[in-house]
């Protein structure tokens, strides 16, 4: 594991992209695990001001979300795929038709999972995944728990991460959805490198995630078993 403490956020986000934009110049049909939220923002940001310089390029380059919201379709405002195509996708050279994130609004959920697992190993697996991690330790939607879940399934969120995400919905939790689809753990832990970005705000979880024992209970601590692990942060070094 290597942890790179970095100087503020933009540093931060620099320095993840650097890792991404290596990545996909040196497999440039690579295929990248994506994450939403508030940190991953100035990584595209970056990613997206280097294509147009015509640095990188993502034509060749795959892609497979962590997590989308149950019931959220692909136009709602607040829906990961609608996230991914306005904060990256449809600002960049990728053929949309390469990138995928599980359908929130699929009639059979349980159908939709076990195809989503079908998707990821029919791409030949995750050259990269890129993580954040939640207050509550958790990764995509991996919700703490009595066991790790290692497939993709359907969750239901926990009230912390809720409160967490309604800054998203208008500030009103009672339009936060309860369930989300998320990729497992067996998908992230068999990604060939995995990239973790947290802000300043997380430097509490990050500790006990990733020098803490590794358990259920905070889902990222099982990182620790991984063979290529980077954590790119902007908190107090710890
Ligand atoms: P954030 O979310 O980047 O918006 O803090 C991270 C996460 O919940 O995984």
């Amino acid at each position: 594991m290597k942890i790179v403490f970095a100087r503020d956020y933009k540093d931060m986000s620099r320095k993840a992209a650097n890792i991404v934009s290596a990545q996909v110049i040196l497999k440039n049909d690579s295929v990248l695990g994506l994450a939403t939220g508030g940190t991953p923002l100035g990584l595209y940001a970056q990613l997206i001001e280097w294509q147009r310089k015509d640095d990188i390029s993502f034509r060749g380059v795959r892609s497979v979300n962590l997590d989308e919201y149950v019931g959220l379709s692909a136009e709602h405002p607040q829906s990961y795929r609608r996230y991914m195509n306005e904060s990256f996708f449809n600002r960049i050279d990728i053929d949309k038709a390469n990138t995928f994130v599980p359908d929130g609004t699929a009639e059979d959920l349980q159908a939709e999972c076990a195809a989503y697992d079908r998707r990821i190993e029919s791409l030949g697996g995750l050259d990269l995944q890129l993580l954040g991690i939640g207050h509550n330790g958790h990764i995509g939607f991996n919700e703490p728990g009595e066991d790790f879940r290692m497939n993709t399934h359907v969750v239901t969120l926990s009230e912390n991460t809720r409160r967490a995400n309604a800054r998203f919905f208008d500030g009103n939790m009672e339009l936060v959805p309860k369930q989300a689809v998320t990729m497992g753990l067996l998908h992230i832990m068999q990604a060939r490198r995995v990239l973790l970005v947290a802000g300043e705000d997380k430097r509490d979880i990050l500790l006990r995630a990733l020098r803490g024992p590794v358990t259920p209970k905070i889902p990222a601590s099982i990182l620790q078993l991984h063979a290529n692990l980077t954590v790119i942060c902007c908190c107090e070094p710890f």
